[in-house]
């Protein structure tokens, strides 16, 4: 008999790498090894033990009960648009609930956006380190990443003057992921006035991925279209993290800018069309998050700031790793020295296959393989976390002595 022959994979998806999830690869084999294996590579706190609010889960049971499990409008049920486009307005980015849509996360609102404004060959300005759905989109979309420096000297913000010799004819849009993932920092009022500018200068889109505003240690970051209504801002957000509901796939994005957008929001209604609708149900939890009681946020923070301390003080405390403090969310990027030769990769495997722990290699967001950076995501509880940096500690002791 003839072996059948294998069916091809088309061209487009060649360079879509998304390094958060291909470790787990290398992870379920040190499992049926034997050995149990921590997962500190991907930002879910559910799967730390974080729970979602019950009044949303309330609200997601009574709208599946009350029938509401046919499809609904492509951009969202309406009165839901209204709540979102009203907590943009009360943190000072008023848009008319028209300019939103609900989207099946941050991450659809992400793709539509760049599916619409893309052609092959445009680029779009990327941070690195960056979250990296931004790059592996833009390549199946057969556009072009062209990464600005945001520097570790300076609380990893972005260096603007790299930002403007980057920008050219091709140049489309600019992502902005503020507080970011994942380096933890929050920019500047004054930087942000900076990007905005920037991108007012030279008619750039600003892509605003603001899934962690209110995961500020300090105070929530207000979108940064509220620095200038005229900008033209398509910010993201969902209640992935906030509301500790990441599996719901339930999210929005809303477009400021005036008039200048309007084509662009158009096309976006157009693809969200032809996507039907984001999940119906979820669309109620997005209500209930955004107009109900928001304790939880205050305690989930103080839970956040206080992991995030300890992350700082045990990894600054490890011969040959430097950390520059997170100011937001739940992941910090240390930085190992590594013997000459070696690699992040090199350091984030070892450290999995001799202890079990998963991280992410910097250069799976963008940074230079020999610059040592990894990203560790840091929600399990401090008890654990202070084991989890002793054995850092120990692994790094032996990697570096080993050469
Ligand atoms: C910066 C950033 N944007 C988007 C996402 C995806 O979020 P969502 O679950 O809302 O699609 C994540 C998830 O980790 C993220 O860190």
């Amino acid at each position: 008999m003839r072996a059948p022959t294998p069916i091809a994979v088309g061209s487009r998806l060649r360079h879509f790498a998304y390094a958060i999830r291909n470790v787990v690869a290398e992870a379920k084999k040190v499992e049926e090894s034997g050995r149990p294996v921590t997962y500190l590579n991907i930002g879910d706190p559910v799967a730390f033990g974080f729970r979602t609010p019950p009044h949303l889960v309330d609200a997601v049971e009574r709208a599946m009960r009350d029938g509401a499990n046919g499809y609904t409008p492509a951009a969202g049920i309406w009165k839901i648009r209204e709540a979102v486009a009203a907590a943009y307005a009360a943190a000072g980015m008023p848009i008319a609930p028209d300019r939103v849509i609900l989207t099946s996360g941050t991450s659809e609102g992400i793709e539509l956006a760049l599916s619409v404004l893309v052609d092959t060959g445009d680029e779009v300005l990327v941070p690195v380190p960056t979250y990296p759905f931004y790059t592996a989109m833009l390549a199946k979309l057969g556009a072009r990443s062209v990464t600005y420096r945001t520097d570790p000297d300076n609380a990893w913000m972005p260096d603007l003057d790299h930002i403007e010799s980057l920008i050219g004819p091709a140049t489309r849009a600019i992502v902005i992921i503020d507080p970011n993932n994942p380096t933890g920092a929050v920019y500047s009022t004054e930087t942000r006035r900076a990007l905005v500018e920037l991108a007012e200068t030279h008619g750039i889109v600003i892509l605003a991925d603001e899934v962690y505003a209110d995961l500020a240690y300090d105070e929530p970051v207000p979108p940064i279209g509220a620095l200038d209504p005229d900008a033209p801002v398509i910010s993201f957000s969902s209640i992935s993290k906030t509301y500790q509901a990441p599996g719901w796939r339930a999210g929005w994005l809303g477009v400021s800018g005036g008039g200048r957008l309007d084509a662009v929001l158009s096309a976006i209604n157009e693809l969200a069309d032809g996507r039907l609708c984001s999940t119906g149900p979820m669309q109620f939890a997005i209500m209930a998050a955004l107009t109900g009681n928001d304790d939880h946020k205050a305690t989930f923070v103080h839970a956040l700031r206080e992991r995030a301390e300890v992350t700082t003080r045990r990894l600054n405390g490890i011969e040959g790793i430097s950390c520059v403090p997170p100011r937001a969310a739940f992941y910090a990027m240390p930085k190992v020295e590594l013997p000459p030769g070696r690699t992040d990769e090199d350091y984030v495997v070892g450290l999995l296959r001799a202890t079990g722990l998963l991280c992410v290699y910097g250069s799976g967001f963008g940074t230079a393989p020999g610059d040592g950076f990894f990203r560790i995501v840091f929600l399990a509880a401090p008890p654990e976390l202070e084991a989890i940096y002793d054995t850092i500690a120990a692994f790094t002791e032996r990697f570096r002595a080993r050469g």
